[in-house]
């Protein structure tokens, strides 16, 4: 099954088709210029690629149409839960399984019951969510991840592995105001790199030895567990599932994004052991999102969710997904555009500030490079850098580690023929770097997560 040939074909046909609107460079310079040169304040039609994300993007499986109909809208008990509940559990066989809209409320939840002013959480790299919603209660977020994971072009396996020795020297000093210890798999914000089961157990060992629990932003697991069985020693022949379970034994808890690996158009979940904070969770639950047993979601989505946990998992799944992923990142590599690399598993991140050295961090070289790209084929990417971490909460703002645009690839969703598409738009904006300018903020700025609706002005 593995690579007896070169072309990687999507292990599926196509069974409903989307339109996409053509549009021309006038078009698109006319749209970005009125949408403040903000990709997120486009109108979709006016987009022909869109790697914005690959939450909630992607395309469901005639299965998971098929289980949207089995859906029970029933408020308090519904089979739909009871569905979701055991293919959650088949792989996090956590205590407490409580169902959210999305990724966020189930961070929102949990900071608010375990943040506050004070408390410092520390991850390989906390995503603008996570970061953002422990920050709304006061808390410090702490990015930790190995030296590696910040440096663009370091090859390493793991790169979204976790500093052990500088996660032990926080706790050494700060144990008392630690309340959790989060990892991320895979590492989002740091270029979508995978965290080892080794380094895993390691982090683990130091939680114990300070009382803490372990949880895992477990959006990307089943992509982290293909770069397990695919790059760690020993984990070659394993089942996706046992490894997917062995992450979980090591964890105390995870939040989640369903639409990432639950293959889902939206849904999330918070899951863990502890009984007091699993009971303080639900009646925020209850407040903000729904009853236990249905959260933010419908019976129906919570059908579409089990099945794509059922999918997501499939090994000729994730070797077209990871494949698929580097075939985008190998034939940008040989244009001689810069990137991260290893290549992550659900997008490919270029490094913006490698390509505009002439563009300083805080002129956000980032956004210039995402906007070439629309103008210049349609395609749509999202800026991770200076213009979405380079603010802090007292208003200061000091160049983020990186700054890298993000092209997300959909599940599912895009053709071969797509992607070399997007690798001629690519190539071209790069030959003609050094003609890009970059970017300031109008002001007043948004007082959060200012990269969804802050407004540019392009620098002369
Ligand atoms: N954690 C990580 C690592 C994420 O990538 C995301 C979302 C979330 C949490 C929040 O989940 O969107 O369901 O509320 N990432 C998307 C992205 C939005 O484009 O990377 P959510």
């Amino acid at each position: 099954m593995m690579d007896r040939f070169r072309t990687i074909i999507e292990p599926f046909r196509i069974h409903a088709v989307e339109p996409i609107r053509m549009s021309t460079r006038e078009e698109r310079q006319t749209a970005i210029s009125a949408a403040g040169w903000n990709l997120f304040g486009l109108h979709a039609d006016d987009v022909l690629i869109d790697l914005l994300t690959d939450s909630g993007t992607g395309a469901m499986s005639r299965d998971q149409w098929a289980a949207i109909q089995h859906g029970d809208e029933s408020y308090a008990g519904s089979p739909s839960w009871f569905v979701f509940l055991e293919a959650v559990t088949a792989l996090w066989p956590f205590r407490h399984v409580i169902p959210t809209h999305q990724g966020r409320a189930a961070e929102k939840i949990l900071f608010s019951v375990i943040g506050g002013p004070g408390k410092v959480i520390p991850n390989n790299t906390h995503f603008d969510t996570t970061r953002a919603n422990i920050e709304a209660t006061g808390a410090e977020a702490v990015d930790l991840v190995i030296a590696e994971g910040r440096d663009p072009s370091a090859l390493h396996p793991f790169k979204g592995n976790l500093d052990v020795a500088a996660l032990e020297a926080l706790l050494a000093a700060r144990a008392d105001d630690i309340p959790v210890v989060l990892v991320t798999v895979t590492n989002n914000s740091g270029g979508g790199q995978p965290v080892s089961l080794e380094n895993l157990r390691a982090v683990r060992a130091v939680c114990e030895r300070y009382g803490k629990p372990l949880f895992l932003d477990a959006c990307r697991f089943a992509e982290n567990a293909w770069f397990i069985k695919t790059r760690e020693p020993g984990q070659a022949g394993r089942d996706i599932p046992d490894i997917v379970r062995d992450m979980a034994a090591l964890a105390d808890g995870m939040t989640m994004s369903a639409k990432k690996d639950g293959l889902a158009n939206i849904g999330g979940w918070l899951a863990l052991d502890d009984d007091a904070i699993a009971e303080s969770c639900r009646n925020l639950l209850i407040l903000t999102e729904g009853f236990p047993t249905y959260g933010g979601l419908a019976g129906r989505d919570l059908e579409a969710i089990a099945q794509g946990l059922r999918e997501v998992v499939q090994d000729d799944y994730l070797h077209y997904r990871i494949r698929s992923t580097a075939y985008l990142g190998e034939a940008l590599d040989a244009a001689g555009v810069p990137l991260v690399k290893p290549f992550g598993g659900h997008a490919v991140y270029l490094d913006a500030r490698a390509l505009l050295p002439h563009i300083p961090p805080l002129a956000y070289p980032g956004q210039a490079l995402a906007v070439a790209l629309y103008i210049e084929g349609g395609i749509r990417g999202c800026e991770i850098g200076t213009v979405m971490f380079g603010r802090h909460p007292d208003g200061s703002e000091t160049p983020a580690s990186m700054d890298l645009v993000r092209l997300a690839i959909p599940r599912r969703t895009y053709t071969q023929s797509h992607i070399d598409y997007v690798i001629e738009v690519v190539s071209r904006v790069a030959a003609r770097a050094t003609d890009l300018r970059g970017f300031r903020i109008a002001e007043p700025q948004p007082s959060a997560l200012r990269h969804f609706t802050a407004r540019f002005e392009p620098l002369a």
